[in-house]
C-alpha cells in the first residue's frame, strides 16, 4: 500500500542510475540556488551533514563548472550536525568538509560555521552553535532559522541528522541546536533539532546503496513512526524536500518515480 504522502506532500523523489548522478544532481541544485541568492543580492546560507555521501558532492562543487560558477563568497556554511572530535579528526564533518571543499575552493573562513568540539562539554558546545545560528540569522527568541538549503542523509537506520531512532531528541521542541550521547555510535554528537530541519527553505537528500533500501522505503512510502524513522520528520517540512536516490537505494520502493 502506497502511502498518499508520497504524491501530494511535496516530496520530489529522483532515481539516478548511480551515486555520481545522485551527486551531479546535488551540485547543479546547489549551483542553482546559490546562483540565484547572488542574483537576488540575498545571502546564501547552507547546511552540511557529514557521513560518506557528500564527499562525491563536494569534489564535484571543487572542480569545473561548478568551481568557476558559484558565487563562494556569498554563501555561508554552517553544519547539520558533528561528532564530539577534534576538527583534525578523521571522523569530523567539518574536516571533511574542510579537505574536500572549503580548502579547494577558497572560501573564507569567517563564512564557514564549524559546531565547537574542543574546550568545552557537548552541551556547551550545542548551547554556543545555537547562539551563533541565533546571531547570524538575526534572530529573535522564538524563531527558527530558515536555511537556504539543508544537504541532509539518511543512515541504514533511518537517521538524518544526528537524530537517530528511540533518542529523545527526535521529540525536542525548543531548542534549535542539542547534544546527546549516542549508544549506537557510541559517541557524542550535536545536531540541528527537528524544527531547524523542517524549516528549510529547502532540503536534499542525498541517499546511496542497496543497504539503505528496506528503510527508504519504510521512509517514503511506510505508515508515520518517526520515534523508528527520525528522517520521516521531513514528511513535516514547510519547505520543498528532494531525494536523490540511486536504482540500488530505491529498489524497493513501490511508487512510480521519475528515473532521470
Ligand atoms: C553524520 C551525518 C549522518 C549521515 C548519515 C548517512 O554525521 O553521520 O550527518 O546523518 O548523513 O549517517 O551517512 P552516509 O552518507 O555515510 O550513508
Amino acid at each position: 500500500m502506497i502511502s498518499p504522502h508520497t504524491s501530494d506532500s511535496g516530496v520530489i523523489v529522483h532515481v539516478k542510475q548511480s551515486p555520481t548522478g545522485v551527486a551531479l544532481d546535488a551540485a547543479a541544485a546547489f549551483q542553482r540556488l546559490a546562483q540565484q541568492a547572488a542574483a537576488m543580492g540575498v545571502p546564501f546560507r547552507v547546511g552540511l551533514s557529514g557521513g560518506s555521501t557528500p564527499k562525491l558532492l563536494y569534489g564535484l562543487l571543487a572542480s569545473e563548472p561548478f568551481k568557476s560558477e558559484i558565487a563562494w563568497d556569498n554563501i555561508s556554511f554552517f553544519f547539520v550536525d558533528e561528532r564530539f572530535v577534534a576538527h583534525d579528526h578523521p571522523d569530523s564533518n567539518y574536516k571533511l568538509a574542510n579537505d574536500e571543499l572549503f580548502s579547494k575552493v577558497g572560501v573564507n573562513s569567517a563564512s564557514v560555521f564549524p559546531m565547537p568540539t574542543e574546550g568545552m562539554t557537548p552541551g556547551e558546545a550545542a548551547a554556543q552553535y545555537e547562539a551563533t545560528i541565533r546571531t547570524e540569522f538575526g534572530l529573535e527568541d522564538g524563531d527558527v532559522p530558515e536555511f537556504d538549503l539543508l544537504f541532509l542523509g539518511m543512515g541504514d537506520d533511518g537517521h538524518t541528522a544526528s537524530l537517530f531512532p528511540h533518542t529523545a531528541l527526535i521529540h525536542e521542541q525548543e531548542r534549535l541546536v542539542a547534544a546527546h550521547y549516542v549508544e549506537k555510535v557510541a559517541s557524542h554528537r550535536i545536531t540541528l533539532t527537528p524544527n531547524v530541519l523542517t524549516s528549510a527553505r529547502e532540503a536534499i537528500f542525498t541517499v546511496t546503496g542497496q543497504g539503505k533500501a528496506p528503510v527508504l522505503k519504510q521512509v517514503l512510502e511506510g505508515e508515520e513512526n518517526v520515534n523508528e524513522y527520525p528522517s520521516q520528520l521531513m514528511r513535516g517540512a514547510t519547505g520543498r524536500v528532494v531525494w536523490l536516490v540511486d536504482k540500488a537505494a530505491a529498489f524497493q520502493l513501490e511508487a512510480e518515480y521519475p528515473h532521470t
